[in-house]
């Protein structure tokens, strides 16, 4: 893993875009997450798009997850929070827009539909994400098998309160269910770069890069992707034991 240790949220967001911008030149397809993480990097893939320095036509984008339960058009759908942050502001179109479908009848089949489109526009080459308070990425909280595939998972009660702010801070609103890709989904993607801010997550951060591989922090499967870059703010990276050798190895390698 490639840390890079940063002054704040903005530069976080900024360094994301350029190293989107660069891996995404040349390649079809991005990975895309929900959530407040990525926010300052969507507003400068748009600022950088409207520059003509970047651009997602012809591209296809494949989101992590969506709630399950959520009326088709309620704003914090991630189809509908992805529609407003990147369609028609980044080149990327409705059609290249893939979400997995939380409204299917057949939850088992929309999930190893979406596990099919995926491979069928030749896998994910970069994939951004996000990192929960308890260590879950895309919505595979702790406990989840490191190869499981897109999958129905239950959202657990920390999530549910983190997310509450997104559900004028009602619990009894935020969803209980979510369709996910699987760590196993994930994990084949050929890039992936992780954004992470605030102190609430200084915890399942420094799980993730210095802690042993287990379910009980899903992220820590990505310490066996050989292509990971992890972005921070100091305030994320404050519980990491061996800061110094990777801002180190950042200033090198970056
Ligand atoms: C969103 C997602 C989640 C979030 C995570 C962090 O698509 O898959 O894993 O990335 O819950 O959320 P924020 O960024 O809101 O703290």
């Amino acid at each position: 893993m490639l840390v890079g240790i940063l002054k704040d949220e903005a530069e976080v967001g900024k360094v994301a875009a350029e190293h989107v911008a660069k891996l995404m030149e040349n390649a079809d397809t991005l990975g895309v997450a929900t959530g407040s993480s990525p926010l300052p990097l969507y507003e400068e893939l748009r600022r950088m798009y409207e520059a003509g320095t970047f651009t997602l036509e012809g591209k296809k984008a494949f989101a992590l997850d969506e709630y399950i339960g959520i009326a088709p058009d309620h704003p914090e759908r991630y189809r509908n929070v992805l529609r407003t942050e990147l369609v028609d502001r980044t080149g990327l179109t409705e059609e290249n827009l893939n979400t997995p479908d939380g409204g299917a009848e057949d939850l088992t089949e929309a999930a190893a539909a979406y596990d099919a489109s995926i491979k069928e526009a030749g896998g994910v080459h970069l994939q951004i994400l996000g990192i929960g308070a308890d260590g879950h990425i895309g919505f595979n909280e702790p406990g989840i098998s490191l190869v499981s595939r897109t999958h129905v998972d239950a959202l657990t009660s920390q999530t549910r309160k983190d997310n509450a702010r997104f559900f004028e801070g009602d619990l009894d609103k935020v969803p209980t269910k979510c369709i996910t890709q699987g760590l196993g989904t994930i994990m084949e993607a050929r890039n992936i770069v992780l954004l992470a801010t605030g102190a609430n997550k200084a915890d399942a951060v420094a799980a993730m890069i210095e802690g042993g591989i287990s379910s009980l922090c899903p992220a820590s499967i990505l310490q066996m992707h050989p292509n990971v870059v992890v972005l921070l703010d100091e305030a994320a990276a404050a519980k990491l034991t061996q800061a110094e050798m990777y801002r180190t190895r950042w200033e090198v390698l970056r």
